[in-house]
């Protein structure tokens, strides 16, 4: 098969997956016990998400995992990352624990522990018990001690099965794009709300880190952050200066705290809101982990913008560089770019990228066949940025693309398909794409070396 990745250059036991999380793909909303998360209820805000889409049905993956189970064994994928739905285990994010949610998770890990699959289970993927919300979210400290607690009962339920455990997905998104941008659930548009959150997501993840070790002492816990490489657009001071606090927004704010740096102070200046500090809580914040997870998907290049919202660094457009149906730009140097960061600048001792993966508009020909050179192309590239990482000493244990089933893109709905396997939502027919056929390929070229 010919390709530019350099295989020889991943470890022998490199971990090939695939990722998905719960409200994108597991429909049933008000089945087996679940309550309403903060997207339910952000999917009936009029106007948020694209054609008014919502999660209610999804990939129906709630009843047709088995199947699910079954493509990624066929793909040769060696783990799966899947996220656990808060509502279906702790519906009303405190108190009594669903047994049926539980359940439901059981199963599937042992399918997939059957399958040959490890499980990379994430505790929480942005679907936030609707009752908490409304009790402060996460602006409120109280929501980090409740995710401690749901975080204990999964790893009771699961720890003596799942090896692998993240505790929060993208806390930036939940933090700057839910409570700063009003983009995403909960809709907020307030800096001094989105500090707040930010800081108890961070320290939820640390009360978690606990909570699980407690409970799995052989968990290989991480977090999972999206990270962008940040460029000034231009060699003004000006422009240096936002990419500076850009980087600061996007990248240190997120991985300082977790490495006893503390939160940058820069930072804290650029927000101007007291965090709500404790003594003690940067030492839990700062639990050291097993594993670090890097989702990512662009680049920044930043010009100074003054009128604009924090960190008043504005995104710009750099022509000719190609971009996917999200408008992201596609730049595989950047992920090669984080890799070596983390390790040189934050020591990380084992790296998963834990996503990556890219929207094209896909046709489905009249065999029946999804054929996404696109896509192909992006994979590759990434794939061979990896290698790279790892020839110039990044720890990089493994990949996982996203996502293994076209599904629920948070505003953007189900318009911009991001899977390796094509999902037909009028019948839920799912079809391997020509990426996912590539996927396979190469897990089976490494897999046989
Ligand atoms: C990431 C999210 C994931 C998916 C991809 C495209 O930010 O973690 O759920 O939406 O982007």
């Amino acid at each position: 098969m010919s390709h530019s990745i350099d295989l020889a250059a991943l470890p022998a036991d490199f971990v090939w997956g695939v990722a998905t999380s719960a409200y994108q793909i597991e429909g049933a909303v008000a089945e087996g016990g679940r309550a309403p998360s903060i997207w339910d209820t952000f999917c009936r805000v009029p106007g948020k998400i694209d054609n008014g889409d919502t999660g209610d049905v999804a990939c129906d993956h709630y009843h047709r995992w088995p199947e699910d189970v079954a493509l990624m064994k066929e793909l040769g994928v060696t783990s799966y990352r899947f996220s656990v739905a808060w509502p279906r285990v702790v519906p009303d994010g405190r108190g009594p624990v669903n047994r049926e949610g539980l359940d439901f998770y059981s199963r599937l890990v042992d399918a997939l522990l059957e399958a040959g699959i490890a499980p990379n289970l994430t505790l929480y993927h942005w679907d936030l018990p609707q009752a908490l919300q409304d009790r402060g979210g996460w602006p409120a400290r109280e929501t980090a001690e409740r995710f401690a607690d749901y975080a204990a009962v999964v790893a009771g339920a699961l720890g003596d099965r799942v090896g692998r455990w993240v505790t929060i997905n993208e806390p930036l998104c939940c933090a700057w794009i839910g409570h700063l941008e009003g983009r995403m659930a909960p809709g907020l548009t307030d800096i001094g709300a989105a500090v707040r959150a930010s800081y108890h997501l961070l320290l939820g993840h640390g009360l978690a880190v606990q909570a699980v070790r407690a409970a799995a002492p052989d968990a290989e816990i991480g977090i999972v952050n999206n990270l962008s490489p940040v460029e000034p657009a231009s060699g003004s001071l000006a422009d240096v200066a936002a990419a500076r606090r850009m980087d600061g927004h996007t990248n240190r704010w997120w991985l300082d705290p977790v490495h006893g740096r503390g939160f940058p102070e820069d930072m804290r200046e650029v927000y101007g809101v007291d965090l709500p500090e404790r003594p003690g809580d940067l030492d839990v914040i700062a639990q050291p982990l097993d594993w670090l997870g890097l989702n990512y998907y662009f680049p920044a290049v930043v010009a100074d913008d003054p009128e604009g919202p924090h960190p008043f660094a504005r995104q710009i457009r750099r022509p000719g560089v190609p971009r996917t149906a999200m408008d992201w730009e596609v730049d595989a140097d950047g992920l090669e770019t984080l890799l070596v960061r983390l390790t040189k600048e934050y020591g990380a001792a084992k790296i998963y990228v834990t996503e990556n993966g890219s929207a094209y508009q896909d046709t489905v020909a009249p065999d029946g066949s999804v054929d996404d050179p696109e896509r192909v192309t992006y994979l590759t590239h990434h794939l061979a940025a990896c290698a790279r990482a790892v020839r110039r000493g990044a720890p990089v244990a493994g990949y996982y693309a996203w996502s293994l089933l076209d599904n629920f893109e948070w505003s953007y709905g189900y318009d911009k398909r991001f899977g390796l396997v094509h999902v037909d939502y009028a019948t839920q027919r799912r079809t391997v794409k020509t990426s996912g056929l590539r996927y396979a390929a190469v897990i089976r070229e490494h897999r046989g070396a």
